[in-house]
């Protein structure tokens, strides 16, 4: 499929590498690009040689919400019937192996919740995060209410939502919404240096982990913990288990077939 809102690009031959590119709107984010992004994410996820992907914008912002100028004019029946604006946004929630986003600039909005859907977020030190909806007159429509929540804690979803102030990147590292920033120059260097580490591990142990994590957030204690558990048993079932252990025992370095 040939790209024209996002670029698409491979790194060392395993990390899938996705720039969102609507530079002039600040990557606002409408169906077209939505649906760009979603075929270039199953396309990679899809790829044996990809364990890993790294979703990106601009410098000035990863991206600045959904596209206002094209909801503007929607009535309710509009986007009721044909699930406007949300509709293709859920393909990323199906992607199996591991999606960092690496933000620079603004997360606001869409753009906050498409950082949000990622598996972990790397933040420049000029990246600024917020649900601003509440100031046109909505709320958040991409699972915003409720993973900031869950990253955040009611306290500072709840300010962040009904202010719609923003947040840097420290007050986002301080409250748990990011993993780790960096200087903006080093952002891509950093995020593709853990998204190589992770394509290195054994692939399936690398997608169990996110299966098993995720779960934490649709099961009670109990139940996530057994799931786990027999993730964990049925990994003694892979070579690369056998790979891993015998590499420690004999002080070399493991060499995972994803097998
Ligand atoms: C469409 C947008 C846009 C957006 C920016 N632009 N954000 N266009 N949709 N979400 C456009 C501007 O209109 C402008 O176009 C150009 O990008 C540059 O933006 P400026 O405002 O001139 O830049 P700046 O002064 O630096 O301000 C940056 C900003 C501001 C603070 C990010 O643009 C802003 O507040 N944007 C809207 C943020 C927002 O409300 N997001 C939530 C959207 S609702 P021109 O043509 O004038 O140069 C949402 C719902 C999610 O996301 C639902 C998910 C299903």
């Amino acid at each position: 499929m040939a790209y024209e809102l996002i670029e698409v690009r491979t790194e060392g031959g395993k990390v899938g590498v996705i720039t969102l590119n609507r530079p002039k709107q600040l990557n606002a984010l409408n169906d077209a690009l939505m649906d760009e992004l979603g075929a270039a994410l199953k396309a990679f996820d899809a790829d044996e040689a990809i364990g890993c992907m790294v979703l990106t914008g601009s410098e000035k912002a990863f991206a600045a919400g959904a596209d206002i100028g094209a909801m503007a004019s929607y009535s309710f029946a509009d986007v009721y019937k044909g699930d406007y604006i949300t509709r293709n946004w859920e393909a990323i929630r199906a992607i199996r192996k591991p999606v960092i986003a690496a933000v620079s600039g603004f997360a606001l909005g869409g753009g906050c919740e498409l950082a949000m859907m990622c598996d972990f977020i790397i933040a420049a030190d000029n990246a600024k995060f917020g649900q601003p909806e509440i100031k046109l007159g909505i709320i958040p429509g991409a699972g915003g209410t409720q993973r900031l929540p869950r990253a955040v804690g009611k306290a500072k979803a709840m300010d962040l939502t009904l202010t719609g102030r923003m947040m840097d990147a420290a007050e986002a590292e301080r409250a748990g919404l990011v993993s780790r920033v960096v200087p903006v120059d080093k952002l891509m260097d950093e995020a593709l240096g853990a998204a190589l580490m992770i394509s290195d591990y054994s692939r399936v142990s690398v997608m169990a982990a996110k299966e098993s994590i995720n779960r934490a957030f649709e099961s009670g204690l109990a139940d996530g913990v057994m799931f786990e558990r027999r993730l964990f048993h049925a990994l003694f079932a892979t070579e690369d288990q056998k790979e891993g252990m015998d590499a420690f025992v004999n002080k070399r370095k493991a060499r995972f077939r994803h097998q």
